[in-house]
């Protein structure tokens, strides 16, 4: 059966109180708008439409082909939106329809959802919650066999149906053709006057059709972003979610409270992360590693037993074994092998270093492909950049690097020679020499008692 999905992201966000789109702003590294788009796809909906409005343009900018857009001009309510969407929903199979702002929605959720519509041949089921404060939210109204009758809003409730604590958490799954017929029934005679999605239910029970709302298991599941405030509470929620499930695969977190760990983020058992990191993107990071505090890593994979301390790593490989920092700076595109030590105030980009080499501390490379067993005595620099254009430099295995060495690109320092310290090197250096490259050394015999006597 195809499922196709729609995200409601039309609304202004006007509590936000940002120039930015409601539904980009960030729960970790991804927009509110991903998270349900991750939930779709987890269920297997893969063609994603989402309803976008104000500051659409932004949205559509940001997320580009990962979906395909409606615009709503007006917002006349959230069975309006749906509508102009109406291209993209077939006339068989499912649709799923979700909030752009509710980005604890998981695809576990969505899967219960669904399975209760298809067991019971539903032609909509709707994703319910309850919740001790219901204020705001519509309301599930049920008969007293605890048939579902209709969902009634807040504003359109009345005293009894106030009192109801199973809500609306405003996600369904419709049979996409009754969908269609639902809405082209819809009419916006309440007290908003506006076209109410939740109405194409009590349409669709009167045509002899089953529908039903079937509780989410967590509440905060549904829970939606309106303000910072709420964007704060639902990173919270999303940290402490997250880092139990590492916690639980038998990661140390030291404090998890202030540990920092994105969604799409795997790491491997008895892994420590000390406190204040930050790993984001696409980070793989293997087992028996120890990530110092305030460390910032992001789609990064790190090998077994690799050691952190406090630097930034991003867009690289660290391989098994290797020492970073405290204080490195790993910029994309670095492949770093196994058993190096990256020591103190070491930048590296877009750079290669072979295995059992040792850059112990105050060092720039960039550009470069570094050999195996090659010792980088302290501030050398690989000047790679002429003002114009970016060269690249190879040293070779087992090569020395004197302390203070410059290494004008594109240069060679061949395998086993080594470079004196001092040394300015704008040409090759020859497999086991020595490149030499400062001027020497002239002593004024007596100067300073000369100096003195005057
Ligand atoms: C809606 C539900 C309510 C439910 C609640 C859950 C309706 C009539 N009511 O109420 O039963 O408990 O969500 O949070 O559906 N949107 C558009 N275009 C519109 C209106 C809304 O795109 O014209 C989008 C908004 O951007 C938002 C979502 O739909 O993402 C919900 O809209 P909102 O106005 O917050 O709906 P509620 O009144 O809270
Ligand atoms: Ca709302």
């Amino acid at each position: 059966m195809k499922t196709k999905a729609l995200i409601l992201a039309a609304g202004q966000g006007t509590r936000m109180k940002s120039n930015q789109s409601k539904v980009l702003h960030k729960v970790f590294d991804k927009a509110l708008v991903e998270y349900p788009m991750l939930a779709a796809k987890h269920v297997g909906a893969k063609d994603i439409c989402i309803i976008v409005g104000y500051l659409g343009e932004e949205v559509k900018k940001t997320l580009g082909d990962a979906a395909v857009y409606a615009l709503q001009e007006q917002q006349l309510g959230t069975g309006h939106a749906v509508m102009q969407a109406i291209d993209f929903i077939d006339d068989e199979g499912e649709v799923l329809i979700l909030y752009g702002d509710t980005p604890l929605i998981t695809g576990e959720t969505l899967e219960k959802m669904l399975s209760f519509h298809r067991e019971n041949q539903n032609g909509a089921t709707v994703l319910s919650a309850v919740i001790e404060d219901p204020t705001g939210y519509g309301r599930i109204v049920r008969d007293e066999k605890g048939g579902f009758l209709k969902i009634v809003e807040q504003k359109d409730a009345d005293e009894s149906e106030k009192k109801i604590k199973e809500i609306n958490g405003g996600m369904y799954v419709f049979d996409a053709a009754l969908l269609k017929y639902a809405l082209s029934k819809l009419t916006n005679n309440n007290v908003q006057n506006e076209y109410y999605l939740t109405d194409t239910l009590e349409i669709l029970l009167s045509k002899g059709h089953r529908v039903d709302a079937v509780p989410a298991d967590n509440a905060d599941d549904i829970l939606g972003v309106n303000s910072r405030q709420q964007l704060a509470e639902v990173t919270e929620i999303m940290k402490r979610r997250i880092n139990s499930k590492h916690m639980v695969n038998g990661v140390t977190l030291v404090d998890p409270q202030n540990t920092y760990i994105s969604s799409s983020v795997i790491i491997g058992k008895d892994t420590i992360i000390e406190p204040g990191c930050m790993i984001e993107g696409n980070t793989k990071i293997g087992e028996g590693c120890i990530i110092g505090y305030h460390s910032k890593i992001k789609n990064a994979e790190i090998g077994n037993n690799v050691t952190i301390e406090i630097s930034v790593i991003t867009d690289s490989f660290i391989d098994e074994g290797t020492h970073v920092g405290p204080f490195a700076y790993i910029r994309p595109n670095s492949h770093i092998g196994k058993h190096i030590k990256v020591g103190d105030f070491v930048e590296i980009k877009n750079a290669t270093i072979g295995d059992g080499t040792k850059i112990s501390h105050l060092t720039y490379i960039g550009d470069a492909d570094v050999g195996k067993n090659v010792n980088f005595g302290c501030g050398t620099v690989v000047v790679n950049y002429d003002g114009e254009k970016k060269y690249r430099t190879t040293i070779e295995d087992n090569a020395f690097i004197g302390c203070n060495t410059n290494l004008v690109s594109p240069v060679i320092v061949e395998e086993g020679a080594y470079t004196a310290a001092g040394s300015t090197i704008t040409k090759t250096v020859p497999k086991n020499s020595l490149g030499i490259a400062r001027a020497r050394q002239e002593n004024k015999e007596e100067w300073v008692t000369k100096k003195r006597k005057k």
